[in-house]
């Protein structure tokens, strides 16, 4: 039977890092060090500068992944690119990244088929479903799934909209899901949406139902306020669903391979809010230490937390061959997902 496996993983943050003290200090928002490690455990994120496209972060994550598989981008059958901050309104940011990775070029060009995911926290795990199931049905050989995000471009960097912008930062990560004869790999996957929820964490920008979709100025100028232009959240409502959400894919994950809790070795939360984790974590049982955490040093990076964190992980040794993990998200939508996999 052929199974489907992370081969290779990478990540990507930008270097410019931004405190808590310098979103006080740099943009004037009326927040502190202490509430924002409080209430969320954020201590810096990354911002890239101006010029730095959501394509160039996951190109970088994306190189790594696939040195780290053995893999050359002409090796890809598929690229599959979970971002909520894409390049452009479209096309999606998977043909970019798939130009990026010079996949058009030279005397053996290879078209290979670039799809995005637009399932925002949960969109890495959506992609890393679908890519193990193009793999196990024998479509495709390998596929690149990345996460990557540009919040710093589009978060309300003023008092006004401190409830979001303090939580959400830059960066990217892939892995390769490749084919293999071998017992391992990603066991099973599980996603799940309520979109009874789907304002509760949302950017409008727009709205397509009124003709033209943005207002215009006498000039033609669109005009968009800022209450659509912003991401809003209703922090709460997001946070009590979180942890209700989480649990349930993380029990489903485990039930559909039989196996317990205290069997799993690593756990690889979304990285909303340090404060959810822990609940997750304690609700379950889930010792601390089997609990992995970023959220510190980069704040929350939407579809790309998971694939940092796991790249990370792996990195540093604290991720090794043989191990159980689980893998959990959760966000706008409301979607959520989990998945299994045997290192
Ligand atoms: O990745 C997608 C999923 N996202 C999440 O899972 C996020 C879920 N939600 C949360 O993490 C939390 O709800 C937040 C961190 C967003 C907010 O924490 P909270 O404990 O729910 O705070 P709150 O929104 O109820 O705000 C409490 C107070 C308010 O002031 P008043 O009305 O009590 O005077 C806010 O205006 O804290 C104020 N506040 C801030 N103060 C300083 C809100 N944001 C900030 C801030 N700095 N950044």
């Amino acid at each position: 039977m052929t199974n489907a496996f992370i081969s290779g993983t990478g990540s990507y943050v930008p270097p410019r890092v931004v405190t808590n003290a310098d979103l006080a200090k740099d943009y004037g928002i009326d927040t502190t060090h202490e509430w924002i490690v409080q209430r969320t455990g954020i201590e810096e994120r990354r911002f890239s500068e101006p010029g730095v496209m959501t394509s160039d972060l996951a190109l970088e994550a994306s190189k790594q992944a696939l040195e780290a598989a053995g893999l050359v981008p002409t090796d890809l059958d598929m690229i599959l690119f979970a971002t909520l901050s894409p390049d452009m309104c479209f096309p999606g940011t998977a043909v970019f990244l798939q130009r990026k990775l010079g996949l058009c070029e030279g005397e053996t060009p290879k078209f290979v088929g670039a799809m995005d995911i637009r399932n925002q926290c949960s969109g890495f795990l959506y992609g890393l479903g679908t890519a193990t199931s193009m793999v196990k049905s024998g479509a495709c050989k390998h596929v690149l799934v990345v996460g990557a995000e540009t919040h710093s471009a589009a978060i309300d960097m003023t008092t006004r909209g401190r409830t979001v912008s303090t939580l959400f930062g830059d960066g990217a990560g892939a892995f390769v899901v490749s084919a293999t004869d071998e017992d391992r790999g990603i066991r099973s996957w599980h996603v799940g949406a309520d979109g009874r929820f789907a304002e509760k964490l949302c950017m409008r920008v727009w709205d397509i139902a009124k003709r033209p979709y943005v207002d215009l100025d006498e000039e033609g100028n669109g005009k968009v306020p800022p209450e659509m232009l912003w991401p809003h959240m209703d922090g709460k409502v997001v946070f009590r669903h979180a942890i209700e959400r989480m649990c349930g894919a993380l029990l489903q994950a485990c039930w559909a391979n039989g196996v317990e809790l205290k069997d799993v070795d690593l756990f690889c939360f979304h990285q909303a809010n340090k404060r959810i984790n822990e609940y997750v974590a304690n609700t379950m049982g889930i010792p601390p230490e089997k609990v992995l955490s970023n959220i510190e040093r980069y704040g929350n990076t939407t579809a790309a937390t998971i694939p940092l964190l796991v790249a990370e992980a792996e990195r540093t040794g604290r991720l090794e061959r043989g191990m159980k993990v689980a893998m959990v998200a959760f966000g706008s939508g409301f979607t959520w997902g989990s998945a299994l996999v045997d290192w």
